[in-house]
């Protein structure tokens, strides 16, 4: 759905539910061009904003509880702001709530509200809806009831949310990209200090396809959690902050302290902080060869020493190492499922999609999804044009 429609189907069923007309605003998801698992090790990421995430419409009222309602779910959720505490795992609740209740322990939310949110995001496809669903309720209560919040601000709530009500131990990387993303352009983002240097994208005959494998794990939120404590206990041994102040130098010095399991994924994380800042220097030259290159690195990476792809990645990753026509694929996201980004050239791109479908079909009864992807600005507000 175009984010136009979006819009509008979001202020329409408002309207109707409601009798009012909401204040809206869109939050996008983002891509990460490299940087897996890096965030949270304080290290470097490559990620960008797109046209796609979560449209919502918000709105004061007089009752004495909040109502959310997930349209693209069809379910409604009332709540009192100070009796908010986290429900079972992996309801889409959580991240409203967990947003609400984050915001309210620090601002004064002075009346109740009424929500709704729907997107054109692909869900649980590692282009973090999520975050773009709590990004857009921060910044819409910031706006409704003017709390003064900063961007940098309503990026913390927002993790705060997914760490303790989703129970998700992220890194910064998608609530910033979502937030702060700029159009045509991929940011180099240090995780520890939130510097950012801007890289205008223009790939000259080159596009970014992602590919959904359609897979979503059951236990992603467990590995994911669990890769992240690995990274913190090596870096306590150290006695440093993260993973991000240690040379490969000094890794092997602790190799025989460390399985072989946990060494390898120490050693991931501090290669791919170097390959992050090499790739940025690669999109400066424009030398997409060497750009592509280390995406396949990253991916290795991920899947051998990280540990946090899966079959079906894997099979969308080597099959395109043959092709003339895509300089670099590697899986993105949290893992164990949802997307491919390639870097392929334009006039490539029909091609690949009839050629990789019926093999990836024939292989795992599954069909998958294409997305191209336009790279956008951060949260905005949108204007609203429709009268009530
Ligand atoms: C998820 C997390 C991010 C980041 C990526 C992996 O998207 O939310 O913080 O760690 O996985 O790079």
């Amino acid at each position: 759905m175009k984010k136009q429609e979006l819009i509008d189907k979001v202020t329409t069923v408002f309207q109707e539910r409601f009798n009012q007309t909401p204040a809206l605003f869109f939050s996008p998801g983002r891509i990460n061009l490299i940087g897996g698992h890096t965030d949270y090790n304080e290290g470097f990421v490559l990620p960008a904003a797109i046209d796609k995430g979560i449209v919502v419409g918000i709105q004061k009222n007089d009752k004495d509880h909040c109502l959310a309602y997930a349209l693209d779910m069809d379910e409604q959720a009332d709540f009192r702001i100070d009796e908010i505490a986290p429900i079972e795992n992996g309801h889409w609740k959580n991240y409203v709530l967990g947003v609400v209740a984050e915001t309210a322990q620090k601002h004064s939310i002075e009346t109740n509200f009424n929500l709704v949110f729907a997107g054109n995001i692909p869900l649980e496809a590692g282009l973090s809806s999520s975050a773009a669903l709590e990004n857009s309720i921060a910044f819409g209560l910031n706006e409704l009831f003017g709390l003064g919040m900063t961007r940098e601000e309503m990026i913390f709530v927002s993790q705060k949310a997914e760490h303790k009500y989703a129970k998700v131990n992220c890194g910064i990387m998608d609530q910033y990209a979502s937030m702060f993303g700029e159009k045509n352009a991929a940011i180099l983002l240090d995780c520890r200090s939130l510097e950012s240097t801007v890289f205008n994208i223009d790939f000259k005959g080159y596009t970014l396809l992602l590919v959904n494998s359609h897979v979503k794990h059951q236990l992603a939120e467990t590995a994911y959690n669990q890769r992240r404590e690995v990274c913190e206990k090596i870096a306590k041994m150290f006695g440093v902050k993260a993973l991000r102040d240690i040379s490969e130098a000094d890794l092997s010095k602790v190799k025989d302290k460390l399985s072989t399991e946990d060494y390898q994924k120490a050693l991931y994380v501090i290669q791919e902080n170097e390959r992050v800042v090499e790739a940025s220097k690669a999109i400066s030259t424009n030398d997409i060869q060497a750009l592509g290159e280390l995406l396949y690195a990253s991916h290795e990476g991920l899947q051998h020493q990280y540990k946090v792809s899966c079959e079906e990645l894997d099979f969308l990753v080597n099959a395109t190492k043959e092709n003339e026509a895509i300089a670099g694929t590697r899986m993105m996201g949290g893992g164990f499922g949802g997307c491919t980004i390639n870097i392929i050239k334009q006039t490539a791109v029909a091609a690949f999609k009839e050629e990789i479908t019926p093999l990836y079909q024939e292989k795992f009864n599954k069909t998958p999804s294409f997305y191209d992807v336009q790279i956008s600005n951060g949260v905005s507000k949108i204007a609203t044009t429709i009268n009530s």
